[in-house]
């Protein structure tokens, strides 16, 4: 059984585009081994759009663009495959790509063979250039069922951007993961937007068919195909990683690996947050709090109080583990630092519980007990704190 726990993972398209080839794909899997992001669970490799010629053979085939790939696409799966690895590729079920290859629309059934016959174990399923006249859904099925039809174990992720509420019927049809938001941008608004978007729809995503909030632009730093916008800081990305793994969806990452700073290297290798992450029970994260923070006003105007309300910017989660353990998110995506305060009677424990709550934060190990009250940590503007907690009895 494939998909069990979101799926993790590195995509060629945020940092690559179309300079993708040979040699890089099998560097990064060089990279995935010897930096120990196989070992931390990352497991596939794949390679997104751009990999082809701009004509099917005449055989009706995809072909691997030569020049780009000049052993052809099974040798990459093997040499993905000999490092412990599994190999991934893209397909579009509109008739091109995004980026004007061909697209598998009418015909699902030969591009999956080409597929299994290839070695793919991950097929990423993108929708551009998709005919008016077609039904959504249902050619999402036949790629699903031309992937059955191979009998080979391929995790069909489909990428259709949350068009028709994806989590509504993207389990039925087969998929093990949709992408249930437009393209992420390497940038602090565009990430939190995401994740804000999707806060009241991760309870669709569990075992076998995950949420997939996009791949991951952590230690990017504006460099690569997807850099639009301010360059984010480490207290942003840290953010994205950490709510990316409270929310239990799949972790692609899309820096280059090869180049990656240290910081976040051990970020994506967190054993805390990629614990959460995988959590057995796969649960979505309880909205405790979602509202404003409040911040000084550095300028009022005749009249206006010192302090102002930015709004949908204050954000305290819970999510259940396995195991009676349960982590707590505080995040303040406003510019200023404030108090995100929670009463812990919003978490399921009233005064009355008798009992003791035992933090420890998940970025400085530090340990903290709260007996029923409140709890305001003070978070940095674009900054979150993650606790994993346990209850005892006073
Ligand atoms: C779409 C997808 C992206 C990427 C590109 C490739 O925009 O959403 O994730 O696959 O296509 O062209």
């Amino acid at each position: 059984m494939i998909a069990q726990r979101p799926p993790m993972g590195w995509n060629s398209w945020n940092t690559f585009g179309w300079k993708i080839n040979d040699e890089l794909i099998r560097q990064m899997a060089d990279y995935m081994v010897a930096e120990g992001y196989r070992d931390a669970g990352y497991e596939y490799l794949v390679i997104d759009d751009c990999w082809s010629l701009k004509q099917r053979g005449a055989d009706g085939r995809i072909v691997p663009d030569p020049e780009k790939f000049p052993h052809g696409m099974k040798a990459v799966a093997d040499y993905v495959h000999s490092k412990g690895l599994k190999f991934g590729m893209y397909s579009c079920a509109g008739a091109r790509t995004c980026a004007g290859y061909p697209g598998s629309y009418d015909h699902e059934f030969v591009d999956a063979q080409t597929f299994a016959d290839w070695g793919v174990d991950f097929l990423k399923y993108d929708y551009c250039n998709f005919p008016a006249s077609g039904d959504c859904k249902a050619r999402y099925l036949t790629m699903s069922m031309a992937l059955k039809a191979t009998g080979r174990e391929i995790l069909f992720s489909a990428c259709n951007w949350g068009q028709q509420d994806p989590g509504t019927w993207m389990r039925q049809i087969g998929a093990h993961m949709y992408r249930s938001t437009g393209d992420i941008f390497d940038n602090f608004r565009s990430f939190t937007d995401i994740a804000k978007s999707q806060l009241d729809k991760l309870c669709m995503s569990g075992p076998c068919c995950f949420n997939d909030m996009d791949m991951l632009t952590v230690g990017m730093c504006g460099n690569g195909n997807v850099g639009i916008g301010k360059v984010c800081t480490y207290e942003e990305y840290r953010l994205q990683f950490t709510l990316w793994c409270l929310c239990g969806v799949p972790l692609m990452m899309g820096a280059d690996l090869r180049k990656l700073a240290p910081e976040y290297k051990a970020l994506m290798q967190h054993p805390d947050l990629l614990r959460i992450n995988q959590d057995i029970e796969c649960r979505a994260p309880y909205v405790v709090r979602r509202d404003s923070v409040c911040v000084g006003n550095p300028d009022p105007q005749p009249g206006e109080p010192h302090w102002k309300h930015i709004p949908d910017s204050a954000f305290v989660l819970l999510r259940c583990l396995s195991d009676n353990e349960f982590a707590l998110f505080f995040a303040n995506t406003a510019d200023q630092g404030a108090e995100v305060h929670v009463e812990l009677a919003d978490l399921g424990l009233p005064a009355t519980g008798g009992v003791r709550l035992q933090m420890r934060d998940v970025f400085t190990g530090e340990v903290h007990e709260k007996v029923a009250d409140s709890f305001h940590p003070h978070i940095e503007g674009h900054d979150c704190k993650m606790y994993l907690c346990r209850l005892e009895k006073e």
